[in-house]
């Protein structure tokens, strides 16, 4: 997605703003801009890419320009292609003043048409540019207080932004707003830093200060001014933020991907031990009280994507262990809907990011109507963590590639502690039992990355070679194994470009079954539960009725869904809860495998964000 970075200080700055949108750039970008006061002109200069960041970096490797005030941004098309005109900065008539835009003015048009009528010439196809020429009316046209010109913009705008602008005219100032977008303030020494996230700049400062919702800031170099939409002085404290979130290196794999495929094991067992160091305070975590809890009577998990997947496996989770009723949404579709107020219910967002621009408007729209929130994500200083009532905090480290992995996994191993923690303090489950499900979370870790070593070779060099000529995919399921495919077909469409779709394995018959024959492959996760093993293996036999393509994975003695099978993974035997757990790191290394052999570009697929951060 969008990523906006600034600078104002003692420092020349272009190189700084150039590494802070590097470190951003595995969320992924069609453009890249850059833009600063030249300290010997005193003019605005900017410069504008499309592709690779490193197509700008080239651009100005011919130019000397650079300044004490700059901004950066790298661009995920929304308003208009991805050319060089619609990339940011944008700039004002007078190219004096210039703009970057994370998110969306939903009222550009008539903002627009009225600048039009004021004589402002528009260059690009972006909702973005009507800042920078409304910006140019207030304090050029009108002749403006630039801060009084910032409280007159918000006051307009309508949809979700995080923009910053820099002016020749006013070459020791910085101008900041943020609505539903997140941005944040790097404080340093005679230098102030801007980010949509900090980890744009966190090797220069760990120092942060979060804008709050609806505000804006005047920043210089040795600190800022912060005020509401009605311009009154905020005062909030900055944090202090863990700078160990410095994007890791590839090591000696091939792609982020596979590294963070093979974390799984670690990245799961430091949740596990993370969440057991907390359980003694765990009432300061999810923001609601020990009777809250042990009244709790249902749930609603809120997310996108594999977030949401994790909430439909952990939904059996806490039906069966906990005894509490439970539903996930799509956040992207749950505002839609209508809103049913619950007694003793909790809402529990699960995003990788914390900054899922869907999840938090859901999340936000949970708290306006008075009901308990609490956020599990991977990413300490995210907005949901400071918006939601509690907070939960998975251990999978950096997530570099766009296609989610150990976020996934250790979602799902906080999902199942989480589950077992409430059936403790409800009483359901011994503390005995409780302790026995840590077990089985680290037991069936390593079982994923035993699986991983056991098929890998295989996998790289025969199955993949065999697979990259189909051309489209069935996944199919039962019980949890269903969302489990969803997971697997997700996975495989967002990097291997191949069409995948996930079915309910008792669905085939009901019209999905008229696709099968045997250019079709159809991959179909098994269950450890007898009853529904039995209704898989129906569903198996029916597909080969058809001369359907079938790769397996099952358990060993699950023999006769085996011997249906053109291929086959066995998975060690784990609580049937935990199955699609023991399947994750294989199921996305033949996904992976897929893809590397088509040749995509895995860490970064095209079309898509890491974090998704416009609705
Ligand atoms: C898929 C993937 C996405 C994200 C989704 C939600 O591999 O990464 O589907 O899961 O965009 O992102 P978070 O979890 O950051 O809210």
């Amino acid at each position: 997605m969008c990523s906006v970075v600034g600078y104002i200080g003692k420092n020349k700055s272009r190189d700084t703003v150039l590494d802070g949108l590097t470190r951003l750039e595995y969320r992924g970008y069609d453009s890249a801009g850059f833009a600063c006061i030249d300290s010997e002109t005193k003019h605005l200069v900017v410069a504008k890419k499309i592709g690779q960041l490193s197509n700008l970096k080239q651009s100005l490797k011919n130019q000397s320009s650079d300044g004490f005030l700059s901004l950066g941004h790298t661009r995920w098309a929304t308003h208009g292609a991805a050319t060089e005109q619609n990339a940011h900065p944008h700039v004002d008539c007078t190219s004096s003043l210039a703009v970057v835009h994370n998110g969306i003015i939903e009222n550009h048009t008539s903002l627009k048409k009225i600048l039009e009528h004021e004589d402002h010439a528009f260059k690009t196809e972006t909702d973005s540019e009507v800042l920078a020429h409304l910006f140019e009316q207030y304090t050029i046209d009108e002749k403006m207080p630039p801060l009084q010109a910032m409280q007159k913009m918000v006051e307009q705008l309508e949809g979700a932004y995080a923009f910053c602008i820099i002016s020749e005219h006013y070459p020791d100032s910085l101008f900041i707003a943020r609505k539903g977008s997140p941005l944040c303030i790097g404080l340093g020494e005679g230098e102030m830093f801007v980010g949509s996230d900090p980890l744009a700049f966190t090797d220069k400062t760990n120092r942060v200060l979060f804008l709050p919702e609806k505000s804006y800031a005047l920043v210089h170099k040795d600190g800022y001014a912060l005020y509401d939409f009605s311009g009154n002085v905020l005062s909030v404290q900055s944090q202090i933020v863990d700078t160990s979130w410095i994007a890791g290196e590839k090591g000696d794999h091939e792609h982020y991907m596979l590294k963070e495929i093979y974390e799984q094991k670690h990245a799961i067992d430091k949740t596990v031990r993370f969440f057991q160091s907390i359980h003694t305070t765990i009432f300061d975590y999810l923001g609601i009280t020990q009777e809250e809890l042990q009244n709790l009577e249902s749930i609603t998990f809120l997310g996108c994507g594999t977030s949401a997947h994790a909430g439909k496996l952990a939904q059996f989770f806490f039906e069966q262990k906990a005894g509490i009723q439970t539903r996930c949404e799509l956040a992207s579709e749950f505002r839609h809907k209508t809103f049913f107020k619950q007694k003793n219910h909790l809402y529990i967002a699960i995003s990788q990011s914390g900054e899922t621009a869907d999840t938090l408007e859901a999340i936000r729209l949970v708290q306006e109507h008075g009901q308990a929130t609490l956020a599990l994500t991977n990413v300490a200083s995210s907005t949901l963590v400071r918006e939601c009532d509690g907070f939960l905090l998975t251990q999978a480290g950096p997530e570099i590639a766009v296609a989610s992995t150990k976020a996934f996994s250790t979602q799902l191993a906080a999902l199942y502690w989480l589950a077992h923690c409430v059936a403790y303090h409800k009483k359901s489950i011994s503390h005995k039992q409780f302790q026995e499900s840590e077990t089985e979370l680290f037991t069936t870790a390593e079982i994923l990355e035993n699986v991983i070593e056991q098929y890998k070779h295989e996998i790289m060099m025969d199955c993949a070679p065999f697979y990259k000529k189909y051309k489209e995919f069935i996944f199919i399921g039962r019980h949890n194994s269903f969302p489990f495919a969803e997971e697997a077909a997700l996975k495989l469409k967002e990097i291997s470009y191949v069409f995948a779709q996930a079915y309910p394995a008792g669905e085939l018959k009901h019209g999905p079954l008229a696709l099968v024959d045997e250019f079709l492959p159809v991959v179909i996760f098994s269950h450890p539960d007898p009853v529904i093993y039995q209704k898989l293996l129906s569903n198996a036999q029916e597909i080969k009725a058809r001369k359907g393509h079938i790769i397996v994975f099952a358990l060993e003695h699950q023999k006769e869904l085996l011997s249906l099978a053109h291929r086959a993974f066995i998975i060690p035997a784990v609580p049937s809860l935990l199955f699609p757990l023991a399947m994750t790191g294989i199921m996305q290394f033949f996904c992976y495998a897929l893809a590397k052999v088509s040749g995509h570009a895995i860490d970064k697929p095209r079309n898509l964000a890491k974090s998704v951060t416009v609705e």
